[in-house]
């Protein structure tokens, strides 16, 4: 069964009493929070007031993907808003390990993600070192966009050197994702699929639609 992080982005958070019971129920293994500042990526991201919100409210793992220029200027206030694990862009940093360290310094998982375009060779060399490798399978911004196919070759590259080295390092990817798209990511070699509006767009509701992505 494949792990499923819901991206919160789209969600209505006026019905997140109805909604985080569901994801809970549903067995999602992780919450993905989208944060960008409008200059990494054209669009402002999930208000992160509404992560401090629910964070007593549920139990479920919390990752923040943060799409912006200064990741390290948002380590501290994402460890006291509850992220269980802070995810930054390769292409938004020159000191990796640096921020690397002072993630984990603050208690938090730490993840790497390329966007679209970026190869995975720029961050094979901190796979030792990281507990998820993102993929963007979309151009990072917004939801709703469709799959980028070509994208799972990175995927397929990164699960052939994890593998070859015997780390324990997830993949995961993000953006476009649905029932059709999953079953090739999974193929691929993904660990974890995040999926925005698959899920909260269902027409079936939010139940079916993580049923349908955990086994595509
Ligand atoms: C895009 C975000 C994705 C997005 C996923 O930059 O990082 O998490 O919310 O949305 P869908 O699943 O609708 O493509």
């Amino acid at each position: 069964m494949a792990k499923i992080a819901a991206s919160v982005l789209d969600a209505d958070f006026s019905k997140w009493k109805t909604w985080l019971p569901e994801l809970e129920k549903a067995e999602v293994d992780r919450i993905q929070w989208d944060v960008m500042d409008n200059k990494y990526v054209p669009n402002a991201g999930v208000d992160r007031q509404k992560i401090a919100q629910l964070r007593p409210h549920t139990k479920l793992f919390f990752e923040t993907h943060h799409m912006v220029k200064k990741p390290e200027a948002q380590v501290e206030e994402f460890a006291k808003l509850g992220s269980n694990m802070f995810i930054f862009h390769i292409e938004t940093t020159k000191k990796p390990l640096q921020l690397i360290e002072q993630i984990e310094d603050f208690g938090m998982k730490v993840g790497i993600a390329i966007n679209n375009g970026t190869p995975s060779k720029k961050i094979f060399s901190y796979l030792d070192k990281i507990d998820l490798a993102l993929v963007m399978t979309v151009q990072a911004g917004f939801g709703g966009q469709k799959f980028i196919e070509k994208n799972l070759d990175e995927v397929r590259a990164l699960r052939t050197k994890i593998d070859s080295q015997g780390l324990l390092c997830e993949i995961e990817i993000d953006g476009g994702v649905n029932a059709q798209t999953a079953s090739k990511a999974i193929e691929a070699g993904t660990d974890v699929l995040v999926a925005g509006s698959a899920i909260f767009r269902h027409p079936k509701g939010i139940l079916a639609a993580i049923k349908e992505l955990q086994s595509p």
